[in-house]
């Protein structure tokens, strides 16, 4: 359901107020709404479906300044209304203590000792070598539905395709990555709520992982949980809890915004055949160049992250005019920052060549993607093997019957069905 639960005859707007927000109409496109308060409300409270009331910041050059600013702390604590924390961890259906110290609940100079020992793990090196596992991985799932003509390219696709991956990074091993699978697949479905199967798959999701962390330290692979364990600093390690509340941060960080790239990336090209069509062009003839830029394209245009997670005042400061209280939750909204006249060239088009891009999909400042690396990697193979292997690839549905899951925070697909000339599998 939206988040206002409401259905779309039931929403209206007052030009005078604005548009409303969290609707259902706003779920299925949030741009108008934000370029009208990119206009005349940049920096907009407002009281969030949860309740709380929050700063909006929806202008490129404020959101950058806000994403920097180290007066923002991202420590829950920080919060001046304590009801607001439903799940401290930031984690759908999370609320253990032991994982509250994850990289984007911590301010420095925590944050930077955690990043550094995660940094000396989770390097671009390893990312790299994991290039031919992400493409075979690919391929296995669009063997599953080559043949038959039709899928839902979110529950067959773009959503089993990175918690595989994860799980392979970080060395689940493979006969138990299907629990992770319908573990994952519940709380994405419910999208955080105080249900107990949200709970219940969390808790199997951390006692699985402590145990694994446990495994590892006892004997280590190649693994990214035994770089974790391994890691060291001027002779700092993570602690159990540490790389355990770290291990499961990079599987919830990791795991929805890259469905959502997949899934969000595939319906933009699907809608602008003129563009897909230049893709598939440049992908025949060898050259992956804008298949480079396309991909960062594809995330300012409809990017998985709609806004940046928590932030909170820790002294009384101005943005964009705008006098923030000490405790007041700040927003940084990288979907209106990214369509934002200002800043970018004809923002409402999609174009696959842009250049000077310098979007804010991956965050930016001390917070900035970490995974950045690997999700460019699952991006373009998912983007590329889809177009080369399902060539005449196109929407089973109208547009407009399309649901959007409505989250506050990721901007994403429930289902994409698509039809397609039924394909051999791979070779290989
Ligand atoms: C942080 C976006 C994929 C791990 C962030 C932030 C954004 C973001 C916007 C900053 C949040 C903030 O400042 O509030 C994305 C997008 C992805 C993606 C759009 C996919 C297209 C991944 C992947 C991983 C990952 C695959 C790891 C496996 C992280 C981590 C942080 C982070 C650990 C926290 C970094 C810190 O606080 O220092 N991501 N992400 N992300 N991301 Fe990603």
């Amino acid at each position: 359901a939206c988040p206002a639960g409401a259905p779309p005859e039931a929403q209206g707007s007052d030009e005078a107020q604005g548009p409303e927000l969290f609707t259902w109409e706003f779920a299925t496109d949030p741009y108008p709404a934000y370029a009208w308060l990119r206009e005349h409300a940049p920096v907009h409270r407002t009281r969030l479906p949860s309740g709380v009331e929050a700063w909006l910041v929806t202008r490129y050059v404020d959101a950058k300044q806000a994403l920097a600013d180290q007066r923002l702390s991202k420590n829950p604590a920080h919060h001046g209304e304590p009801a607001h924390a439903k799940s401290k961890t930031g984690i759908p259906g999370e609320r253990s203590a032991n994982l509250m110290t994850h990289l984007l609940n911590i301010d420095p100079p925590d944050h930077t000792r955690l990043r550094r020992l995660v940094s000396k793990a989770f390097t671009p090196r390893r990312i790299a070598e994991f290039a031919p596992r992400v493409q075979e991985l690919t391929d296995r799932l669009i063997d599953q539905f080559a043949e038959k003509g039709e899928a839902d390219l979110i529950h067959d696709f773009a959503f089993p395709l990175p918690i595989y991956a994860i799980c392979d990074l970080l060395g689940v091993p493979r006969e138990d990555q299907d629990d992770f699978r319908d573990w994952a697949g519940m709380m994405i479905r419910h999208g955080g709520g105080p249900r107990g199967g949200v709970a219940r798959s969390v808790k199997k999701m951390r006692g699985y992982l402590a145990e694994l962390i446990h495994r590892k330290r006892l004997e280590p692979g190649d693994d990214l949980i035994s770089g974790l364990i391994r890691a060291s600093d001027h002779g700092e390690h993570l602690t159990e809890n540490e790389a355990a509340a770290m291990a499961f941060i990079l599987l919830f960080a990791g795991f929805e915004t890259t469905v959502n790239l997949i899934g969000n990336g595939t319906y933009a090209l699907l809608t602008h055949p003129e563009q897909r069509e230049r893709l598939q062009g440049s992908l025949r003839d060898g050259d992956t160049g804008l298949l480079e830029t396309g991909l960062e394209e594809l995330l300012r245009f409809d990017g998985p992250v709609e806004l940046a997670t928590w932030r909170f005042a820790t002294e009384p400061l101005t943005i964009g005019g705008e006098d923030i209280a000490a405790g007041d939750p700040v927003l940084v909204v990288l979907a209106a920052a990214d369509r934002d006249p200002e800043r970018f060239d004809r923002p409402d088009t999609l174009d696959l060549s842009r250049r000077d891009n310098q979007h804010l999909g991956y965050g930016h400042g001390i917070h900035y993607c970490l995974g950045a690396p690997l999700a460019r990697l699952e991006g373009q193979a998912a983007l590329a093997t889809l177009l080369r292997r399902l060539p005449d690839l196109r929407l089973a549905v109208e547009p407009g019957d399309l649901r959007w899951r409505g989250g506050l925070i990721m901007r994403g697909l429930r289902t994409l069905p698509v039809e397609f000339t039924p394909a051999q599998q791979s070779k290989d």
